[in-house]
């Protein structure tokens, strides 16, 4: 009936998450909040691992991307289901090392690491720094020379396959900004140049062909590439690369008209894949590494609103405004994100009204969708926007000074602040 798993109504006609009754968590914590269901976070996760272990001998790892959804609670919720991590960032880094996640598997990305985030990682001793060009090669060697360590390393490379979906969350093309070019040769010298680098342990290759990818064949075809590329070094460099990072990008249903790829499915047809072109190539079966975000955080979430202003413009459209917006979730002012929502409220009823859910900000822009069916709406009821777990929280911002909304984790029945609401106070806190 809904779009994730952990969403059902109750006899009362409430939309529950995790079997807690969305309107109780409303009164509870105020509106706007974020609320998270674990069990959806790690039945996802042990989806993956399973299909890892099923279709490729376990010989493998699934590194949740955090920049999907980073606060201490997700990055323990993760450690304990005994994955990695991809960190992009200094912050995202030191809120993984803050809860206490094992830095041997987190995996540093990022197309312009700042000089002090590379010492930080250095010093932490993280599982892989994940390299984007060769000035930040040159800059890794010499810092890791300085301090007497050997950096281990993976490629970022552009395997130069086309995904279909939306332009801004596309990166495995040539005219992309993250990684080394395959056609051009500077992968090729990239490696060449690692090979000869004191300080610097070359383990693996990478590659992540975008975000929210409902279809098989742009993976299968960059594993192919990828492993083309690897029998490359082999035979001219003599060396071969054990271990081959596959990203992330695997779609979600954010409506119903989405049909995203079962994960197994995707890691049987990928595994296949990799094993058949090894056996051409003559490769060692490589360790596989995943990076999904989206598809382990994304489903487990919904954003609770109260409904305030209506305003119905005959001919043209109703508004309906809610106490949050592009600050909390800026998804469609980007990407014109297409999100399932309903009255929380009134959630066995049926939906009999087209109109258009607008934020609170200072901007035209500021929607949450347009022309969405929803069950006839008053002032005060509660709007819940759907699989919102992923990208919201993460991409927030203070826009027009609006505190952050608190994160509750609903978990066996118990709803527990995981992120708190930021205060006024808070929104001042930096200014001097
Ligand atoms: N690995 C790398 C290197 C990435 O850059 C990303 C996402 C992922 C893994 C995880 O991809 P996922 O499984 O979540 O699709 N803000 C956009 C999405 C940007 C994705 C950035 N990179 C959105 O809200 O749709």
């Amino acid at each position: 009936m809904f779009v994730s798993d952990c969403l059902s109504v109750s006899e009362t006609g409430h939309l529950t998450i995790g079997g807690r009754d969305t309107i109780e968590l409303a009164a509870s914590f105020g509106t706007p909040l974020y609320v998270m269901d674990e069990e959806q976070i790690r039945s996802a996760c042990r989806r993956y691992k399973a299909s890892i272990d099923e279709n490729y001998g376990g010989r493998g790892l699934v590194t949740y991307a955090s920049k999907a959804f980073s606060c201490k609670e997700m990055c323990r919720i993760i450690a304990d289901e005994g994955m990695g991590l991809d960190v992009v960032s200094g912050g995202e880094l030191h809120t993984a090392l803050s809860a206490g996640f094992p830095a041997g598997r987190i995996f540093f990305h990022g197309n312009n690491k700042t000089p002090e985030e590379l010492a930080f990682a250095l010093r932490e001793n993280v599982g892989r720094i994940v390299v984007d060009n060769i000035y930040e090669l040159e800059l890794l060697s010499q810092m890791a020379k300085g301090t007497g360590k050997t950096a281990a390393i993976s490629f970022r490379i552009k395997p130069g396959v086309d995904a279909h979906t939306h332009d801004f969350v596309k990166t495995g093309s040539i005219d992309s900004k993250f990684g080394l070019a395959l056609e051009t040769g500077e992968a090729f010298d990239a490696v060449k140049m690692a090979l000869s680098l004191d300080n610097i342990r070359l383990i693996g290759v990478h590659c992540h062909i975008g975000s929210q990818i409902f279809d098989i064949d742009p993976f299968e075809l960059s594993a192919e590439v990828m492993l083309g590329f690897m029998a490359r070094v082999k035979d001219e460099l003599g060396y071969e690369i054990g271990e081959l990072n596959l990203g992330g990008g695997f779609g979600i249903k954010y409506i119903p008209e989405h049909d995203p790829v079962e994960y197994e499915r995707y890691m049987k047809t990928v595994s296949a894949t990799v094993r058949k072109v090894c056996a051409e190539k003559g490769l060692k079966m490589p360790f596989i590494v995943i990076e999904p975000g989206r598809s382990i955080a994304g489903p487990a979430g919904v954003t609770l609103y109260k409904v305030g202003g209506i305003k119905e413009i005959p001919g043209v459209r109703t508004y309906v405004s809610v106490d949050g917006g592009m600050a909390d979730n800026p998804r469609y002012i980007l990407y014109e994100a297409e999100y399932d929502m309903l009255i929380a409220n009134k959630a066995a009823r049926p939906k009999t009204q087209a109109v258009t859910v607008a934020g609170r900000c200072c901007e035209s822009g500021d929607l949450i969708g347009e022309n969405v069916m929803l069950q006839d709406v008053s002032v005060g009821d509660t709007l819940a926007v759907l699989a919102t777990g992923a990208y919201n929280y993460s991409m927030s911002s203070n826009y027009n000074r609006l505190p952050k909304p608190a994160v509750v984790m609903v978990s066996g029945g118990e709803a527990k602040i995981v992120v708190k609401r930021e205060t006024y106070e808070d929104v001042v806190r930096n200014d001097l």
